[in-house]
């Protein structure tokens, strides 16, 4: 734990960080014009581009066997810029037999997602459920040991392909007691939890480590507030946590509140990212699918949203139809809704700290010019433009400086060289101008275009 405070490059934004930015934000403020103040509106046209615009990410799940059927990756490739394998990275799927490991139909996932610029969410490393049968016949060291050993074996094969991870899935019990869950791994002892956290960061030190649970979205529910106090806890003891995951599957049981807004910003200033890690809600009310939007993008610590699948017939809820597409793919009235709520507004945002510079182009010689523009900036992370003259079929290079790392892109097919640094990004019909937000893991250079080339 003491090493990792030492090495970790990550981002932290404790209270003398923050105030440190919000200083320099107003000094700059104050010393130069209006042109810092973020636009009011955006006219995203796909729910992954619309909230990259909020420096957001819109995900959904992704079933590896259906990445065949072409009706689901268009929706796919066209609308979202972040996957999560829906059940393809389970302790079931990737260790079906002790020690041997099985990452195929992940793998599959993956590598569909990260070629087409999406970032991929890994879920889950250690759960009671979904267990395969010889873990679910352990117990004490033994169980305990062969769920670090699975953390650790997990995300060591997907270390650097997966932005943030579920280490921890689903640990409390439902109710009132605010207890945890019985599980095996529970009764491995109270510290299975952090022991599983210390060997996700051993294993990927870059992937943000989230706790995920489902009912702790209304602020006033006892497993809410045994989860607020763990996450507490865990940040004042230095376990290496960083996020914090809503499932958010609402319905007439347990429906969404309107104090959402409260739990998610509540568990940010514990000094946690949250995400809304698996979005569905019965009977798909356009209102709450807007409400929950609404909800992240007034939380500057809530990264994106993520559904729980595409079309209402992908669901592990189907019935309930409860998801954005119906079951031929056609947009929902809750579709819309969500797409507005993430063209509409202000982003809560952290002011460039850079002063305004002529935008920098491509050196000439191309053929075609490519002009990078600086688009939002917030602690960690910021957005870049770039725009093309000269040619419809264009080709731009852009690189950035490590250690920083383009977490997704819009309107455009990218590719990348084997250092991750430099991406080749193709027009892909989106018209002549893509984006992309860069995690700026402690380096503010802007990303430099190495060349536009028409083809
Ligand atoms: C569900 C999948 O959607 C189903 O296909 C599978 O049969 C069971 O699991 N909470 C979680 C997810 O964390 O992993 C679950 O996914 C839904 C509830």
């Amino acid at each position: 734990m003491i090493e990792r405070c030492q090495e970790d490059t990550r981002p932290r934004f404790g209270p003398r960080a923050r105030t440190a930015v919000v200083l320099a934000a107003a000094a700059l403020l104050a010393a130069t014009s209006a042109a810092f103040l973020p636009g009011t509106a955006s006219a995203g046209t796909t729910l992954g581009a619309s909230a990259a615009e909020k420096g957001r990410y819109f995900g959904t799940a992704v079933a590896a066997n259906k990445l065949s059927d072409s009706a689901y990756t268009t929706i796919l490739n066209r609308e979202f810029n972040s996957v999560t394998p829906e059940n393809e990275m389970k302790i079931d799927a990737t260790e079906p037999q002790q020690g041997r490991f099985s990452y195929g139909a992940a793998d599959q996932i993956v590598s569909h997602a990260r070629s087409r610029g999406m970032s991929v969410r890994g879920h889950t490393l250690a759960w009671h459920s979904q267990q395969p049968g010889w873990m679910q016949s352990m117990s004490g060291s033994a169980l305990r040991q062969a769920m670090l050993n699975h953390v650790t074996q997990v995300a060591t094969h997907f270390r650097g392909q997966v932005v943030a991870w579920d280490v921890v899935n689903e640990a409390f019990a439902d109710g009132s007691s605010g207890a945890r869950r019985d599980s095996n791994l529970q009764r491995t002892g109270n510290d299975w939890i952090e022991a599983a956290f210390r060997a996700a960061d051993a294993a990927d030190p870059n992937a943000k480590l989230c706790y995920n649970d489902y009912n702790t979205d209304n602020w006033t529910h006892a497993k809410t507030q045994a989860v607020y106090n763990m996450v507490r806890d865990f940040k004042s003891r230095g376990v290496p946590i960083d996020c914090v995951g809503f499932q958010s599957h609402f319905n007439n049981d347990s429906p969404y509140n309107s104090n959402y807004r409260t739990t998610l910003s509540s568990f940010a200033a514990l000094g946690v990212d949250v995400q809304v890690t698996e979005l569905d809600i019965q009977g798909a009310p356009a209102n709450t699918y807007r409400s929950v939007v609404e909800d992240c993008l007034a939380v500057a610590r809530c990264n994106g949203v993520t559904v729980w699948g595409i079309r209402d017939s992908d669901s592990w809820r189907a019935s309930q139809t409860p998801l954005l597409f119906n079951n031929s793919g056609q947009k929902k009235a809750a579709y819309d809704a969500v797409l507005a709520a993430l063209n509409t507004g202000t982003t809560p945002t952290d002011p460039p700290t850079n002063p305004p510079t002529t935008p920098p182009t491509n050196p000439p010689g191309g053929s075609c010019t490519a002009t990078l523009q600086d688009g939002t900036r917030w602690g960690d992370r910021f957005n870049s433009t770039v725009t093309v003259s000269g040619a419809s079929n264009w080709t731009v290079v852009v690189a950035v400086t490590p250690p920083q790392k383009i977490s997704s892109t819009w309107n455009g097919s990218p590719t990348w060289d084997s250092s991750g640094n430099v991406m080749t990004m193709r027009s892909n019909g989106s018209g002549n101008a893509f984006g992309f937000t860069t995690m700026a893991n402690g380096n503010w250079n802007r990303p430099v275009v190495q060349s536009c080339t028409a083809s």
